[in-house]
C-alpha cells in the first residue's frame, strides 16, 4: 500500500515560480517528500526518462522542452502514492484537465495548440504513470542515499 512515485516540476513550472505551490499540494494531503533534487537534464537523459516516447512524433518538442531549463525532481511516498499523485496532477492535456488538479489549475494548452508548431504540451509537472514506471524512474533520478527514511510529525505525535 505504501508506494513511492516520481514527480518532476518541469522547466515551465520552475520558470513560473511554482515549485513551492506544487510541492505544498503533496505535503498538504499528507504525502511525504523523501527526495528532492534540482537538475538540468541533457538530451541523453531525456531519451532515457522518456524512452517510451522517443519514437513518437511529439518527442523532439518534448526533448526541447524538458532540456530548456532546470527541473525539480521529487520522490514522494505515501498510501497509493502512484495513483494519488496522478489524480492530483490531472490529465495530460491541460484543456481537459479538471480544475483542482495541478494541470487544470495552472495550464490551459491543448494538443491542437501545440502539435502543429512541433512544441510539447507545457503542463508543468510529470508524474509516474504506474508502479513499474515509478520504480524505474525513482531509480533513474535518485541515488539510494538521496532517498530518506524519516517520520513525519503525524507519525511521531498524536494530534
Ligand atoms: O505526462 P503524462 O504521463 O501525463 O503523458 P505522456 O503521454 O506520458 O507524455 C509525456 C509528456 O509528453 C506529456 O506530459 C506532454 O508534456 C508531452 N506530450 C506532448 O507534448 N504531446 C502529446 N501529444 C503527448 C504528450
Ligand atoms: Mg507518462
Amino acid at each position: 500500500m505504501i508506494e513511492r512515485t516520481l514527480v518532476l516540476i518541469k522547466p515551465d513550472g520552475v520558470q513560473r515560480g511554482l515549485v513551492g505551490e506544487i510541492t505544498q499540494r503533496f505535503e498538504k494531503v499528507g504525502l511525504k517528500i523523501i527526495g528532492m533534487r534540482m537538475v538540468w537534464v541533457d538530451k541523453e537523459f531525456s531519451k532515457e526518462h522518456y524512452k517510451a516516447h522517443v519514437e513518437k512524433e511529439f518527442y523532439p518538442g518534448l526533448e526541447a522542452m524538458i532540456t530548456e531549463g532546470p527541473v525539480v525532481a521529487l520522490a514522494v511516498e505515501g498510501i497509493h502514492a502512484v495513483t494519488q499523485v496522478r489524480k492530483m496532477v490531472g490529465d495530460t492535456e491541460p484543456k481537459i484537465a479538471q480544475p483542482g488538479t495541478i494541470r487544470g489549475d495552472y495550464t490551459h494548452h491543448s494538443y491542437e495548440s501545440t502539435s502543429g508548431a512541433g512544441k510539447a504540451i507545457r503542463n508543468v509537472v510529470h508524474a509516474s504513470g504506474n508502479n513499474k514506471e515509478a520504480e524505474a524512474e525513482i531509480e533513474l533520478w535518485f541515488k539510494k542515499e538521496e532517498l530518506h527514511s524519516y517520520k513525519t510529525a503525524q507519525e511521531v505525535h498524536t494530534f
